[in-house]
């Protein structure tokens, strides 16, 4: 039977994307967990990105108009969670948390290596970045590892994550 639910808790029924981590570069490269992102759009690829105005994230991508996108796996889920305990404005998270930086094709911000998955985003439109700090970024080039089986960890709020499992095939067509 259903019962009444906290609506400050909302956000933990719906938010089951994977945690992305997104490294920006402006000066010193950075990344960041997230996991209040949505595609938007399928060709070009567009996908909207909640990044909180404290973070340095948000002060990167509104400076550089580049991010990269990178999808971690449960392997490296420690040390990317970590990521979302410190602004990279006080640490060099790629050294303190044991992530390797590797140059993009078409951003200045870089990859990160240990993910399975990698895209190089411009922002697309910023017009709501100000009232809810909504991003809107196009992926101008995708990196996959198509030999890993990509479990991601997708947050269900506080401690709680589930990790991807099997993939099943039911009826719908796409
Ligand atoms: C699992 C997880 C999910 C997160 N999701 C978001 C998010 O969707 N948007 C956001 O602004 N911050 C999110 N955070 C918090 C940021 O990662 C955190 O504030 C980070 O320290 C910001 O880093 P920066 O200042 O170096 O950009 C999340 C953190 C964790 C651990």
């Amino acid at each position: 039977m259903k019962k009444d639910f906290p609506l400050k808790k909302v956000y933990t029924l719906l938010e089951s994307g994977p945690v992305i981590l997104v490294s920006t570069a402006c000066g010193r490269h950075n990344v960041m967990p997230m996991s209040w992102h949505t595609m938007i759009d399928f060709d070009p690829p567009l996908l909207g990105c909640v990044i909180s105005d404290e973070s340095l994230t948000f002060k990167n991508l509104r400076a550089t108009k580049e991010c990269v996108v990178n999808i971690p796996t449960r392997e490296i889920a420690p040390g990317a969670l970590a990521c979302g305990n410190v602004s990279g404005a006080k640490v060099d998270k790629f050294a303190k948390f044991g992530l390797t930086p590797v140059e993009a094709a078409k951003v200045k911000a870089p990859l990160v290596k240990e993910c399975y998955a990698s895209l190089e985003c411009r922002l697309h439109d910023a017009s709501l970045a100000g009232k809810y700090n909504l991003f809107i970024l196009k992926v101008v080039k995708a990196w996959v590892d198509t030999a890993k089986k990509p479990a991601t960890f997708h947050h269900r709020g506080g401690s709680d994550f589930f990790i991807a499992g099997r993939t099943v095939k039911l009826r719908a067509k796409k």
